[in-house]
C-alpha cells in the first residue's frame, strides 16, 4: 500500500506554478495544473538539473532550464530531446490543506 507523505500546503502551490520539495529523502517537482497537483522526480533524466527549481511550466509541460528537454508533468513522460528517458511520477492526494504524495 502506498505511503502518503505531506509535501506542502495547497496554498504554497498556486495554479500555474511549480516547485521542488524534499519528501522522504527524495527531491520531487510538484506542479499545479489548473488546480490539479502533480508530482514527478525533480531530477532531469538528461543531465540531472532540477526541473522544479530551474525549469518552467506551461500547462502540463515542464521545460528543463538547462537544455530544454520537455516532460509531461501529469505522468513523467519525456516529450522532447535531449532527454530520452521518462522520470517517475507519483500519486498525489489533497487532504484538507495538505498535499500528500505517495512514495
Ligand atoms: S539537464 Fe535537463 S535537458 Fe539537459
Amino acid at each position: 500500500m502506498a505511503n502518503y507523505i505531506k509535501a506542502l500546503l495547497v496554498d504554497d502551490l498556486p495554479p500555474g506554478s511549480m516547485k521542488t520539495v524534499r519528501v522522504g529523502g527524495k527531491s520531487i517537482a510538484m506542479a499545479n495544473v489548473d488546480g490539479e497537483v502533480f508530482a514527478i522526480d525533480d531530477t532531469c533524466s538528461h543531465a540531472e538539473c532540477s526541473l522544479g527549481s530551474e525549469g518552467f511550466i506551461d500547462g502540463n509541460v515542464v521545460t528543463c532550464g538547462c537544455h530544454g528537454a520537455t516532460f509531461d508533468v501529469t505522468n513523467g513522460k519525456v516529450m522532447s530531446m535531449p532527454a530520452v528517458t521518462d522520470v517517475a511520477s507519483y500519486s498525489v492526494k489533497i487532504v484538507g490543506q495538505d498535499v500528500l504524495i505517495a512514495l
